[in-house]
């Protein structure tokens, strides 16, 4: 009997967590189509045998996704392209973390009993409501202008961006039940070239100092819980998000100090205030 080999696509799969999701659910037996702007990138993964197809594309731009997706069918699709807070223009955040893994949901044929996971972040599971009126329906026309306006600061884009792109995965598990099921991971700080990059953040550094498991994430343990999600052994979980953070999050939730303040100023106070008391 002929059997379908099973197709996965990974946004961000030039690097970091999306490149070691790529090489995982390629030794799962996904055949693993690689989305990303860096070219360079994606041939270095295709010539090594890890991806059997490539999309340069550049997933900030609503109609180049659209033109660069619209004949791909999948039964996994991996959104783990994002740019960091240390990226200058915010526009490029809100597009590319929040924006585009709705872009590429809605443009790819997702099959049924297929399933997504969206790459998140802690500092959108610690983030509070705020913003929450604004960012209700982030497809709506005109929503990048007044996200812009009203969150331009690039570190509260970023964690903002991951908020909303877990609640737009609780908004989609639901849409898209029972055919596609959707899921989040949020990684801690993990040694990336973005991790690294954000080591310049004094929350980043203090928030390093204050992990659990004592010690950074590796984008192979993201994406073995990435290849969970999208298993057969997952098949009743959806709409769950799933920290990989080493205890982080846990460790702040249990503080018995009152819950902090939004903005970039609440990361200060999430990390300042030190370790759950035991
Ligand atoms: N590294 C961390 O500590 C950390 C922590 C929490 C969440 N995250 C999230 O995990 C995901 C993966 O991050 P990473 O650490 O592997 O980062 P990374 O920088 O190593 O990889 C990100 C990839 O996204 C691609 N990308 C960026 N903009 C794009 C665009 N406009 N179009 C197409 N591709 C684009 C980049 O080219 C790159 O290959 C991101 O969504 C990030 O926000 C990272």
């Amino acid at each position: 009997m002929l059997q379908m080999v099973m197709q996965a696509l990974v946004t961000g799969a030039a690097s970091g967590m999306g490149a070691a999701t790529a090489c995982h659910l390629a030794t799962r037996g996904f055949a693993v189509t690689g989305v990303d702007v860096d070219a360079e990138g994606l041939v270095r993964l295709q010539d090594a045998g890890v991806t059997a197809r490539s999309i340069v594309v550049d997933l900030s731009q609503r109609a180049s996704v659209a033109e660069a997706l619209a004949d791909v069918e999948v039964d996994a699709l991996v959104n783990a392209a994002g740019l960091g807070p240390d990226t200058e223009n915010p526009r490029l955040i809100w597009s590319v973390n929040l924006l585009a893994p709705m872009w590429v949901a809605s443009t790819v044929h997702l099959r049924s009993g297929g399933s997504i996971v969206n790459v998140a972040s802690i500092t959108g599971e610690l983030s509070d409501g705020r913003h929450a009126e604004l960012l209700a329906h982030p497809l709506r026309d005109g929503f990048l202008e007044e996200v812009v306006l009203a969150v331009p600061e690039p570190v509260d884009a970023y964690m903002y961006s991951k908020w909303a792109l877990l609640r737009e995965t609780d908004r989609l598990a639901a849409g898209l039940a029972p055919e596609v099921r959707v899921n989040a991971v949020s990684p801690g700080v993990i040694e990336t070239p973005m991790g690294t990059r954000g080591t310049k953040f004094d929350w980043t550094r203090k928030a390093m100092e204050r992990i659990p498991a004592g010690r950074l994430g590796r984008a192979e343990e993201v994406a073995e819980v990435i290849g969970f999600l999208v298993s057969e052994g997952a098949t009743y979980v959806s709409g769950s998000r799933v920290t990989v953070d080493g205890g982080y999050v846990a460790s702040r939730r249990t503080h018995r100090a009152p819950p902090p303040l939004p903005g970039s100023p609440q990361l200060d106070r999430i990390v300042d205030e030190g370790r759950p008391d035991a």
